[in-house]
């Protein structure tokens, strides 16, 4: 029997129109366009519009995607949302993306932070190597700046709002060859909202004291990121039987600029084959790694053959890696 793989057969994505720059942040709280780039390489991020929410974004960006696959809504098998910010605890970001859609699918969310979108690729992979499904839509989304403090210096310039979205379709070839996950949820503590659900309610008591926005200890997420990416990588390379110069592009959790030095580094990884595009974007959580693929998609920089690692990290802590052969052709007069 021939073995089913699941391949990316459309992609697309979504940033809102509102640029926020470091000069606009320099009027908010005490920072400088200097300190920013120097410590982030973070220049500029998109803010979410007033009226929209993270199923919003998802759903624009899913259409692109769907209309590049040639997918009808009622080909959708399952809809997967990776979200840090969703819309609400209870229902699911998927199931408001999946009424914005029109599709009659299964809806969840995957939520490990800025590493949901890899966990939603190994389960989108999943259901369709063993067959229960046919065509996954994978979504990583977020209106995270929505839950941020923008009077705590320490985290207000990192993060951005935006959407990235694929179609993952049953192939005789590959597609994702491999993804390694990772939790170590003793680190809870150094990037959470303390009070977001049922642990700690959101109480007068709690906003008063800005506990219901995102809370990072940065220096230890930095060093705990510069240590699992390099071996999330090589494990997910040595298990689809690769090595790093197979590799066409690493394509990290678009954090920190920092980090993603750091881990051109330890791996031994020139920066040409390292996707960086968070200057524009900041860190957009989930939707980092689907936007990167998107942006390298539109502008011809992705050809069919091409081996990729997505590689994510966050909160959780949790991380995550997967090794994707690109099969999509680049798009007319691109490539
Ligand atoms: N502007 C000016 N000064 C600042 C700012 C700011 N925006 N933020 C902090 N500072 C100050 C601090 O108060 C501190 O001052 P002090 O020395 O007088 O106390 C000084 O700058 C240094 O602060 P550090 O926190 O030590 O700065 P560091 O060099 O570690 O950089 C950063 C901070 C950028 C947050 C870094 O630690 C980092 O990138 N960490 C990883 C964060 C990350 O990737 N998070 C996302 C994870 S993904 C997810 O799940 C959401």
């Amino acid at each position: 029997m021939t073995k089913r793989f699941a391949a990316i057969t459309g992609v697309g994505s979504y940033l809102p129109e509102h640029v926020m720059t470091n000069a606009d942040l320099e009027k908010l709280v005490d920072t400088s366009d200097e300190w920013i780039t120097t410590r982030s390489g973070i220049r500029e991020r998109r803010i979410v519009a007033e009226g929209d929410t993270t199923s919003d974004l998802a759903a624009r960006a899913a259409v692109l995607a769907m209309e590049r696959a040639g997918v009808q809504a009622d080909e959708v098998d399952l809809l997967i949302v990776g979200t840090t910010s969703p819309d609400y605890i209870m229902p699911s970001t998927a199931a408001m993306t999946q009424a914005k859609l029109g599709l009659a699918c299964p809806a969840v969310d995957t939520m490990a932070a800025c590493t949901s979108f890899i966990y939603g690729l190994q389960y989108a992979a999943a259901v369709i190597e063993s067959g229960r499904a046919d065509t996954v839509l994978l979504i990583g989304a977020e209106a995270l700046t929505r839950l941020i403090d923008f009077t705590d210096r320490s985290t207000c310039v990192l993060f951005g709002d935006g959407a990235g979205a694929v179609i993952l379709q049953a192939s005789d070839e590959p597609g994702v060859e491999a993804v390694v996950l990772g939790a170590d949820g003793t680190g809870a503590e150094q990037l959470i909202i303390p009070a977001s659900g049922a642990a700690q309610p959101v109480t007068v008591g709690a906003v008063e004291r800005h506990e219901h926005y995102v809370r990072m200890n940065g220096s230890e997420v930095f060093k705990f990121a510069v240590r699992v990416i390099p071996k999330a990588t090589k494990q997910a390379l040595a298990a689809s039987g690769h090595s790093l110069d197979d590799l066409t592009l690493l394509i990290p959790h678009q954090a920190n600029e920092r980090i993603i030095s750091t881990i051109e580094d330890r791996l031994g990884i020139s920066h040409e084959r390292v996707y960086c595009n968070l200057a524009s974007t900041g860190n957009t959580s989930s939707a980092s790694i689907p936007l990167a693929l998107d942006d390298l998609y539109t502008s011809g920089r992705l050809s069919p053959g091409d081996l990729l690692a997505l590689v994510g990290f966050g909160a959780g802590l949790t991380w995550g890696a997967g090794i994707l052969r690109w099969t999509m052709n680049a798009p007319k007069g691109k490539g």
